[in-house]
């Protein structure tokens, strides 16, 4: 698990406002007051990366000033247009000092979403974190469909086809985006994609049966990802067939 990074003083973040702060290595974390509480996220808008702390705030509402996506700033949740949720941090504050835990990519994925919170700790026991280089193919066309990956970091491109007749696909590169979900279907035993990293990038990997069987302890919950799926399988091939 990460390590609780000291962010700032609670007085440094005005009173039903926004502020922001670069960690050492570049990334951007966003605290925001509302009435007496604090939230976190990353900094940067989830669609195309604009710093959100030049947006506006209501005290309620978070708005990106370049395309106008909104979040409610209690969840994170989207709200109107916006597509994605913010990437939540966990917050934490000890003698007037804001400190902050990075949320685990499975926490924030639309495919897990709104799931029991002991399955979903039970799905992130099931993680394994893998660091990829550029370049890494994840899997090929014809591969068994063993896991499904969600995103931490980095970039993931998608083709079809062999050689001069390849043909992209798309790609990933936000936190929480989940593919390779053939691992959670019946009968799609082999890819029919290749995916590979363009950029150096760092991954969750969960066995697709194991996740099954942990969704069948929780009925409740494994109906909820079947929907999500269903809903994420559907935006795949709409968006591919306009494109
Ligand atoms: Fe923020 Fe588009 S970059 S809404």
């Amino acid at each position: 698990m990460s390590k609780n990074i000291h962010i700032c003083k609670l007085s440094d973040i005005p009173a039903n406002g926004i502020k922001d702060f670069v960690l050492e290595g570049g990334e951007k974390v966003l605290i925001a007051n509302f009435s007496e509480n604090y939230y976190a996220y990353n900094g940067n808008c989830p669609h195309q990366g604009t710093c959100l702390a030049e947006g506006f705030f209501d005290g309620a509402v978070l708005t990106c000033n370049k395309h106008l996506w909104q979040w409610d700033i209690t969840t994170g949740k989207p709200i109107g247009l916006a597509e994605a949720p913010l990437e939540s941090y966990q917050l934490e504050i000890e003698d007037g000092e804001i400190y902050v835990r990075k949320a685990n990519a499975l926490k924030m994925a639309e495919l897990f979403r709104d799931i029991s919170t002991s399955t979903q700790d039970l799905l992130v026991k099931l993680t394994r974190r893998e660091e990829y280089e550029v370049g890494s193919v994840l899997y090929d066309l014809g591969d068994l469909t063993d896991d499904l990956y969600i995103l931490e970091s980095g970039r993931v491109e998608f083709e079809l086809g062999r050689d001069e007749r390849t043909s992209a696909a798309g790609f990933i590169l936000r936190k929480g985006e989940v593919f390779g979900w053939a691992a959670l279907l019946e009968h799609q035993p082999i890819r029919i994609a290749q995916a590979v990293c363009v950029e150096k990038s760092v991954l969750l990997r969960l066995n697709g049966e194991e996740v099954v069987k942990v969704l069948a302890t929780d009925p409740a919950s494994g109906y909820l990802v079947m929907r999500q799926l269903a809903t994420l399988i559907t935006r795949h091939f709409t968006s591919s067939s306009e494109q």
